[in-house]
């Protein structure tokens, strides 16, 4: 397992917007989905790519295009705020669902929907779980668990924003998996809050505090 954090300027400039805590909801969802956008352009940096014959107005040619399914899996809410950059990106992706939330008191996951493309399961499929926060990492394992099980095979995870202890579970349960992610933050709190990390993400994109 690898953990890929995207050091790059913009997404760093990007983040500090989101992480402010006067930035508008407007504000707070262009900026995750640009920051998702910037990312997919790093994870899909090796994608496999097949021949295929065109002609230019020029002549016939053997030139390169995407040999792999992609499909992209936000755990919702939050993680639809990452849909749309990375689909301006890859625009071929087809999208699936998966609904979990995190209990306030006991911080672990309750699955509440989920909704899958066929090709999810094609041999050559590659599958981007999208979630903007790893924290204690239990919605992503049950999220990974739940996309084995149905038979995806080539999973990677990509998120804003870290925790160490989120990395660390999410290791544990899943070493095959790599995490993409534009920073891992210092800790969680005493309540299973990113530190410095960002708030709320779910509420903070939707406006529903
Ligand atoms: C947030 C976030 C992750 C989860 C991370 O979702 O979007 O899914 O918490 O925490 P964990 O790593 O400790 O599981 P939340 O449960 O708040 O639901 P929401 O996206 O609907 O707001
Ligand atoms: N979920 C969030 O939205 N933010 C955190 O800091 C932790 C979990």
């Amino acid at each position: 397992m690898a953990v890929i954090v995207l050091n790059h300027s913009m997404v760093k400039h990007k983040l500090t917007n989101i992480r402010r805590k006067e930035t508008t909801t407007k504000d707070f969802y262009q900026n995750v989905n640009e920051i998702a956008g910037l990312m997919a352009y790093e994870i899909s940096r090796d994608f496999p790519l097949k021949d295929v014959e065109i002609e230019t107005p020029i002549c016939k040619t053997i030139q390169k295009e995407l040999a792999a399914e992609i499909v992209i899996v936000p755990i919702l809410r939050a993680g639809l705020g990452m849909v749309d950059g990375i689909r301006d990106m890859i625009p071929t992706a087809k999208v699936g669902f998966i609904g979990m939330y995190r209990d306030e008191k006991t911080l672990m996951p309750h699955e509440y929907f989920a909704k899958f493309p066929d090709t999810m399961l094609k041999d050559n499929a590659v599958v981007l779980v999208v979630d903007p926060m790893l924290a204690t990492g239990g919605s992503a394992v049950a999220a990974i668990d739940n996309l084995k099980k149905r038979g995806a095979k080539n999973i990677r995870f990509v998120c804003l924003v870290a925790a160490p202890e989120g990395v660390k579970t999410l290791e544990a349960a899943h070493p095959d998996i790599d995490i993409y992610c534009a920073t891992v933050d210092e800790k969680l709190n005493e309540v299973g809050y990113i530190v410095p990390g960002l708030g709320d993400c779910g509420d903070r994109l939707f406006g529903t505090k």
